[in-house]
């Protein structure tokens, strides 16, 4: 400590020479101080500190949360597990493992409790299913969701997911193709429009229609603009307190209609079931919001509270959107950069169903293996959702690839880094579908739906949206990149044109 003091008188002196101020040296002084007794601390006494990673990640968890908030995290990710392998740090007290086998082992056990980082995850200030950390709220909420989410009760979804999915789509292309045989459309807003679309007709009960009048516009403009904020609002949370509500204080309505709009739905649904008491079993309404009021808990036969269901259903929503809008964009946008893959998936849906048949899910699983293992292969080349994906080690630690981790340390598991490591897939920045067919090992190795007792609630559901909506466009329409779409500014590639009217004859 005798050369940090010294150092630190040092530095003194150089800056009062300098003509600074007592009071910006002192701090200038201060940080030197801190900034070196933690750089002793990371690399003579950290347990971590035989683990290699950045130098700034070892300092401070600053490092790690700028990269997030700018947008950096995939790049950063895939940088560093070529650089340090499958494990490194990547905070003072946090490792990210990119080893399958590792992610698998640790995401598979509920010793590893999700990490505190998910409470920014409670949007109305309670937990919800995918907040929560304590074991047993978890076992109990998949108890009572669970069924909800399972293929028997999702495939009685589909009919509204076709409806308000792909059928929407097609009466919009249809409108657009009706005059000329071609038509520009954009795959990113087409494919986040018609998720919303699907997802709150499920989860709220109420026909958005997205695509189709007017007034609708307005509600979508209105409740995107607020489920955003919603999203925006749950990363401030990191803030201190009072700086979180002085920075939210203006939009803080949007979060009040939202609200209102949710106990309207649920009021709207408990009047309905009311009605329908006498009528039989079968005129239930089949979604999201029937699942929330109806599900309970198997043993105590507790059910959700009218603020439970808030939470979950704004889980629900904020959730169920953007991943599924994001995987699907990536999957077509891949097809045009990538067009034997493109041709080999349509020549595989054309050559098995007709022009005027709806491919559903359960068809398009058994009869397309090729578009399956398309989606696939978009899914592990871009991952879209959180690239690394947090939890604690337990009580007496634990070790992984020969390193010991102390309890409390946190490991992330590291999804880019191991849908990229060139030691399991080869050519790893390649879209080649090619890997996955009839390949059980390549295909349990993609973690874009999480793995293990949290895995995504709605991989099912996401997985019929996908599948109904490639399936169906490839068969019907005919894409291709517009020949300049540089005009949209150079960063922009995911404008097409579909060259004809919907194909026919073949
Ligand atoms: C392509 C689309 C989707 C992707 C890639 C995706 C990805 C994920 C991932 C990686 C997790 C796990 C997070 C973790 O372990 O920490 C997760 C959890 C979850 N997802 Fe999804 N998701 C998608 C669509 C959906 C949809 C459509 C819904 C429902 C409407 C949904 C509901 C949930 C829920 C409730 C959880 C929390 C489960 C728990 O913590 O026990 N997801 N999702």
């Amino acid at each position: 400590m005798a050369v940090v003091a010294h150092y630190a008188l040092g530095l003194h002196q150089r800056l009062a020479q300098l003509g600074w101020t007592e009071y910006t040296g002192l701090a200038l002084t201060i940080l030197a101080v801190v900034f070196i007794y933690r750089l002793i601390r990371e690399l003579y006494f950290s347990p971590l500190r035989h683990i290699p990673g950045p130098l700034f990640a070892r300092l401070t968890k600053r490092y790690y949360e700028v990269v997030v908030a700018m947008g950096q995290m995939a790049p950063d990710a895939r940088r560093n597990t070529q650089k340090y392998g499958n494990i490194y740090v990547c905070q003072p007290n946090g490792v990210s493992i990119s080893n399958p086998a590792d992610i698998r082992a640790v995401l598979s056990s509920t010793a590893f409790l999700k990490h505190d980082y998910y409470k920014i995850l409670r949007f109305t200030g309670i937990d919800s299913i995918m907040s929560t950390r304590d074991p047993h709220m978890v076992s109990m909420k998949r108890r009572m969701l669970g069924p909800y989410f399972s293929s028997t009760y999702v495939s009685r979804m589909e009919p509204l997911i076709l409806e308000h999915g792909i059928n929407a789509i097609k009466r919009k292309w249809d409108g657009l193709l009706a005059d000329g045989g071609r038509a520009e459309v954009n795959f990113c807003s087409t494919f986040t429009l018609c998720t919303f679309n699907i997802v709150s007709r499920l989860v709220y009960g109420q026909e958005i229609e997205v695509f189709k009048t007017t007034s609708s516009v307005d509600t979508l403009e209105w409740m995107s603009s607020s489920t955003n904020y919603i999203s925006v609002r749950a990363l401030l949370q990191l803030l201190p307190r009072p700086l979180f509500y002085i920075i939210t204080l203006p939009w803080e309505h949007k979060y009040k209609q939202i609200a209102s709009y949710v106990y309207g739905s649920i009021a709207e649904r408990k009047q309905l079931l009311s009605k329908l008491k006498s009528v039989d079993e079968k005129s239930r309404p089949v979604d999201l919001l029937q699942a929330l009021v109806d599900c309970e808990e198997p043993e105590s036969k507790v059910r959700l509270t009218g603020e439970q269901i808030h939470a979950e259903s704004l889980l629900l929503l904020i959730g169920g959107i953007d991943p599924t809008a994001y995987s699907l964009t990536w999957t077509m946008h891949l097809f045009m950069l990538y067009p034997d893959c493109y041709r080999e998936a349509t020549r595989e849906v054309r050559g098995v169903f007709g022009a005027h048949h709806t491919v559903t899910y359960a068809e398009a699983k058994a009869q397309l293996p090729y578009l399956e293992a398309c989606i696939l292969e978009s899914m592990r080349l871009v991952t879209v959702p959180g690239v690394q994906i947090p939890r604690t080690t337990p009580p007496g630690g634990t070790t992984i690839q020969g390193q010991y981790l102390p309890e409390g340390t946190i490991v992330f598991a590291n999804l880019w880094g191991s849908h990229h490591s060139a030691e399991y897939w080869r050519e790893p920045g390649r879209f080649d579908p090619t890997r996955f067919l009839n390949n059980k090992r390549a295909q349990h190795s993609v973690f874009t739906f999480g793995y293990g007792n949290r895995i995504c609630m709605g991989k099912q559901l996401a997985l019929i949206k996908m599948f109904t909506i490639l399936a169906n466009l490839l068969k019907d329409y005919d894409m291709s990149l517009p020949e300049d779409y540089t005009r949209r500014g150079p960063h922009v590639l995911d404008a097409v044109s579909v060259d004809e009217a919907p194909v026919s004859g073949y």
